[in-house]
């Protein structure tokens, strides 16, 4: 069900590793956030949420969480929590946290508990005796990892295999047994009364399993034995509950192909309160072009969702993708084409969330070699797959490491996010492409960016509550709102020549390119107002 309180806004995502170091480290910290806080707002954005903070081995950037209750170390302490809430607070900007409610690090207590069979701890994963075969012990079934090889990992000590659709350091959490739920309300708890404001709710689509454990029939698709089943929704109608009764709102990530119906089902029916959904990723050709097929039918669909009464999270790309410009780095303009994609998408209803350096135009670092990346997904690829020289090419374009690289605010050492040598790396276009240069270049992606939230907010009455026409025109796109005799334009042209607008009578309320009458040029996106 859609909160008021949350309608209408702005987020930006924050991978807190890479944003800003304010200790000189090396790493980035919460402290570096609450020092970005005024560059944040100045975007036009109202919420942000910062990936995991907790404490962690570290196995996968934090996704793996040791305890709950703790900051790492190496991001700052509860009292820099505590500060940058009240910091964000005091700018009216909410704060969104990452929750992870699938899985824990295999060295949160409550794993270390559970493979000594201690009470009440011992099914709080998912355990299951191997199969012999030919003598061998094996998994017990033929599940694979999102990120390549087994889902089931063994234990010496319980000589048992726990389920971990991650990685080896990630056991999966079992819902069906209520403690799981307890131990999930405390922490909840525990955020709300920390002033949290919501929750981005990881990997929420496989909180549920097919509890027969029998062999996927599709070996390609054995996820589908993980994700989006009736019980994950059964769980969040529970999870919901607890979320209303502190005052947290959710948005919720739906990985694993959810059909039409499950997105709905999420997000109309007291599960979750916005969900994103992937789309999107459709759009980008394997050539890195734009699909404008696909452009069109994820424009629809996100608008789609609205319609049903659902709130989407309007999002081009997040710390587990490239980056935006370089998926679409063959378009004959980049940046433009990048300006073009947030304008189509960010007018839309929902909720636009901009990733860090997104609205740089940030762009994929030039890997060249296997020991260059960070990553454990890219890792585990590399490791398990056949074909090295392909997937390294695979991963050069694609790996999650592109979008973690470090966070370009300025031309100086380290893109000035840090005096120390930084855990990433540093893109090397940084002195050509960062924040200081683009607040004052009035072309730069940046400045588009501003501009086109700005002009969001000035027209949220006819965004929210007015009725959305799509339109195509062979390479030109966009849609029509209307409400209450006010009309909007959204439209960009990716085409290669200058083309007459439609109709008459608009003002321009933002343009890329220096308007000429009556035209739109390529590569060129118009947000148009009805005199
Ligand atoms: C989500 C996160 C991703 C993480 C995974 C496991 O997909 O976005 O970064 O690796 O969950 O927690
Ligand atoms: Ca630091």
């Amino acid at each position: 069900m859609f909160n008021q309180k949350w309608n209408n806004l702005v987020g930006y995502q924050i991978y807190i590793k890479s944003f800003f170091d304010s200790n000189n480290d090396g790493i980035g910290d919460i402290n570096g956030i609450t020092k970005k806080l005024d560059y944040i707002k100045n975007l036009g954005v109202n919420f942000i949420w910062i990936c995991p903070f907790y404490d962690s081995p570290m196995d996968d950037n934090g996704y793996d969480i040791r305890d709950y209750y703790q900051i790492d170390s190496s991001y700052g302490t509860m009292d820099d929590l505590k500060n940058l809430i009240s910091e964000a607070h005091k700018r009216n900007l909410k704060v969104v946290i990452d929750l992870v409610m699938n899985h824990t690090s295999d060295e949160n207590k409550w794993f270390i508990l559970s493979e000594q069979k201690v009470e009440p701890f011992t099914d709080f994963y998912i355990w299951k005796d191997g199969k012999i075969i030919k003598d061998k012990i094996c998994p017990p079934n033929n599940w694979q990892s999102f990120f390549s090889g087994s889902a089931w990992g063994y234990s010496e000590k319980r000589k048992q295999y726990f389920l971990k659709i991650f990685s080896k350091k990630m056991p999966d959490l079992n819902y069906e047994n209520e403690k799981v739920f307890e131990e999930m309300e405390k922490i909840i708890a525990f955020y709300s009364n920390l002033k949290v404001d919501g929750f981005r709710v990881d990997a929420i689509a496989h909180i549920g399993k097919d509890l027969t454990f029998k062999n996927a029939k599709n070996i390609k698709k054995t996820y589908k034995s993980f994700s989006n089943l009736p019980n994950t929704h059964k769980y969040l109608k529970k999870f919901n509950q607890i979320f209303k009764k502190y005052d947290m709102f959710t948005m919720g990530e739906l990985g694993g192909d959810p059909s039409r119906k499950d997105i709905l089902e999420y997000t109309t029916k007291n599960e979750l309160d916005m969900v994103f959904s992937f789309e999107q990723l459709s759009v980008f050709n394997k050539d890195d072009t734009i699909n404008l097929k696909n452009l069109m039918k994820t424009l629809k669909y996100k608008n789609k969702i609205s319609i049903c009464g659902g709130s989407p999270v309007l999002f081009w790309l997040n710390h587990d993708y490239p980056r935006l410009k370089s998926k679409i780095k063959n378009e004959k303009e980049s940046s433009n084409a990048q300006i073009c994609l947030a304008g189509l998408m960010y007018m839309l209803k929902g909720t636009p969330i901009i990733y860090n350096g997104e609205e740089l135009g940030m762009e994929n670092y030039p890997y060249s070699s296997i020991d260059e990346f960070k990553d454990v997904n890219a890792k585990m690829l590399y490791e398990n797959s056949k074909d090295k020289k392909q997937t390294l090419c695979y991963l050069k374009e694609n790996s999650r490491d592109n979008s973690r690289t470090i966070m370009q605010w300025n031309s100086k050492k380290y893109a000035g996010f840090s005096t120390h040598e930084p855990w990433n790396y540093v893109n090397k276009n940084y002195k050509i492409l960062n924040a200081e240069l683009e607040q004052n270049q009035a072309n730069s992606v940046l400045s588009a960016y501003k501009s086109i939230l700005k002009t969001r907010a000035n027209n949220l009455d006819i965004i929210s509550n007015g009725k959305y026409k799509f339109f195509r025109k062979n390479a030109i796109l966009g849609y029509f709102i209307e409400n209450n005799n006010q009309k909007l334009a959204v439209l960009a042209n990716f085409g290669e020549n200058a083309k007459k607008l439609p109709f008459k009578n608009y003002k321009v309320a933002y343009g890329n390119k220096i308007f000429k009458s009556n035209e739109i040029l390529p590569y060129e996106i118009l947000i148009l107002k009805s005199k």
